[in-house]
């Protein structure tokens, strides 16, 4: 699969949305981070504001919940028609039954992992998502450095993909950058936020391009040694 970089709006001007979407029309979708202050530390938005955001934006939409109670809550945002929601996996009480009635109505089913949760309690339930989340931050608020200690979550995540015969994007979230992405590529990422990176420079649309680059060379080569190691 190619990467594909999706960028944060939390970087983002709250006022002026609608024109910060167009900024990234580029991205193969934008993630919206969806905070409660009980599951994190922090207060974003939630389903009216995303509901807007899903109306105008050029690009599809990919929401991140950092909220608490995930099984009452995540399927509202599905109701909204956006392309893909991502529960946390610390947030939900049954996380098989969230991620089919994800898909039920009509999203990818995502999970998102925080960066001290193991995967392995997950990896059977692999082919009930389409995409896992392993967090590289803590967390609750844009701008922190990369974990490298989430490196080895990664790969064995990845290795488990490959061997579930699932199709299941890894997604990375928290201090993806021109001079972290690579690592995380090579690792078995696909999927790629990007929130002060993208936001922060002075052409997203340029940032975007030179991230996509950066994961597709580190991606490539390893993906080509795991097949000739395999
Ligand atoms: C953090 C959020 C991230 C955040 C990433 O809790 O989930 O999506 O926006 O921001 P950067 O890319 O600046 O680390
Ligand atoms: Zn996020």
């Amino acid at each position: 699969m190619s990467p594909c970089i999706h960028p944060s709006i939390l970087s983002a001007d709250f006022v002026n949305l609608e024109a910060e979407l167009a900024r990234i029309s580029a991205a193969d979708a934008v993630h919206v981070d969806v905070m409660d202050n009980h599951f994190v530390p922090n207060l974003t938005l939630g389903l009216p504001v995303v509901e807007r955001i899903q109306a105008v934006s050029p690009v599809p939409v990919d929401a991140h919940l950092m909220i608490a109670d995930a099984d009452r809550w995540a399927p509202l945002y599905a109701d909204l028609g956006i392309a893909s929601v991502t529960f946390h996996a610390e947030a939900a009480t049954a996380p098989i039954k969230l991620a089919r009635e994800l898909r039920a109505r009509g999203s990818k089913a995502g999970m998102a992992l925080r960066p001290a949760t193991p995967v392995e309690p997950y990896l059977d339930m692999l082919t009930e998502l389409d995409m896992l989340l392993i967090m590289t931050v803590e967390p609750g608020f844009g701008g922190q450095a990369f974990l490298d200690l989430t490196l080895p979550k990664i790969r064995r995540a990845r290795a488990a993909v490959e061997g579930s015969g699932a199709s299941v994007a890894i997604q990375v979230d928290g201090g993806i950058s021109d001079s972290t992405i690579a690592r995380a590529a090579e690792a078995g990422a696909d999927v790629f936020v990007a929130g002060s990176a993208v936001y922060g420079a002075a052409d997203p649309g340029e940032a975007i391009a030179r991230l996509r680059a950066s994961a597709q060379e580190a991606g490539g080569q390893s993906a080509g040694a795991r097949s000739t190691a395999g």
